[in-house]
């Protein structure tokens, strides 16, 4: 099968191409390279494209040579959606649009990237697929990031709905692995750098929001089940298993790295100015997933383990 990933030089689009690689596939990848690497890709047998998924006339083109087309490139994360707004609202319409419509002429599949972010700061012991989007209001800038992903999510159902575009949306909820940039904010990325240089960890208010992390072996397992199982027009969250504290994931990297770093509090204001709004509590409801036969196998213990380690031999 021949795969086009579009932002496959991104942390989990390196992943999946490494993963679908080795089941014998043929990969295509468009990336602008903003934030993914392509030392990533170097040496994988691979075909790079560097352009933007707001060239329509490139999209077509490189949706014509494949079979199946995965698309993860946005501007992703809260930090640098508030930095770039423009960019990110039009990359997310511009960018799924040319997705979708070429995927519709050209009667192709495509997987979306969804992000847990669009259920907004909605309190519930763990949210389902079918919750409500509970978004702050538009002076926040925090909320762009939630609300270009909302514009993907919607505009995806309704190519489904309108068009009969052949679709499937797998919800991320904080994945991580090797690869993660610490550069715009990741929270495991950043512990496990400043855990593993001796600086302070660098937590947020007094740490108690909560996240629930999901290792990327078993969501890439989520997303071959999704394309494989998945029913067309629907969605699945696609996460861990285990709620944590930021506080208590600060402790648990001191921990496992051995390390003897301080902890250190920082007011929300003092890192993101005055236009942030917090999310407190972020759990996946994953039954959807789960009655397609999705079971994710590693710990977060188990998870952060090869990440420390993966850490370690980068840094040494
Ligand atoms: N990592 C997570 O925890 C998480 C959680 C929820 C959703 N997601 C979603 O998963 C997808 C992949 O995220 P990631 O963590 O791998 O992020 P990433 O930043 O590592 O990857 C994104 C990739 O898209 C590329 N890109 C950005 N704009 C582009 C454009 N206009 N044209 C072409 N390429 C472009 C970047 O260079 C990068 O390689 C995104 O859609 C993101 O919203 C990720």
């Amino acid at each position: 099968m021949h795969y086009l990933i579009t932002g496959g030089a991104g942390f989990i689009g390196s992943h999946l191409t490494e993963r679908l690689l080795e089941k014998g596939h043929q990969i295509s990848i468009l990336d602008n390279l903003t934030t993914g690497q392509a030392k990533q890709l170097k040496e994988k047998n691979v075909q790079l494209i560097v352009g933007c998924v707001t060239d329509r006339e490139l999209v077509s083109r490189l949706v014509t040579t494949a079979d199946y087309l995965i698309h993860l490139a946005c501007v992703v994360g809260v930090r640098q959606a508030m930095r770039k707004g423009i960019e990110t609202l039009k990359i997310s319409y511009l960018g799924t649009e040319n997705l979708l419509e070429a995927a519709t002429l050209q009667q192709k599949e495509i997987f979306i990237a969804s992000s847990s972010a669009i259920y907004g700061k909605i309190k519930r012991s763990s949210v389902a697929e079918e919750d409500d989007s509970l978004l702050g209001a538009s002076d926040k800038a925090s909320w762009l990031y939630s609300v270009g992903k909302l514009v993907e999510d919607h505009l995806s159902l309704a190519y489904f709905r309108e068009r009969g575009t052949k679709i499937k949306i797998g919800r991320f909820f904080n994945v991580i692995g090797s690869y993660q940039t610490d550069s715009y904010g990741m929270v495991v990325p950043n512990f496990i750098r400043q855990a593993l240089t001796g600086s302070a960890l660098t937590v947020y208010e007094d740490g108690s929001q909560t996240r629930t992390f999901g290792y990327i072996e078993d969501i890439l397992d989520g997303v071959e089940l999704i394309i494989a199982e998945g029913a067309l027009g629907q969605v699945y969250n696609l996460g861990g298993f285990e709620e944590i504290s930021i506080l208590e994931l600060a402790k648990k990297i001191i921990s496992l790295s051995s390390s003897s770093s301080p902890i250190e509090f920082i007011p929300y204001r003092a890192a993101f100015g005055s236009n942030f709004e917090e999310t407190r509590k972020r759990v996946p409801n994953i039954n959807r997933l789960r009655q397609l036969g999705y079971s994710p196998r590693y710990s977060l213990d188990a998870a952060l383990r090869e990440i420390i380690a993966h850490h370690k031999a980068v840094i040494s």
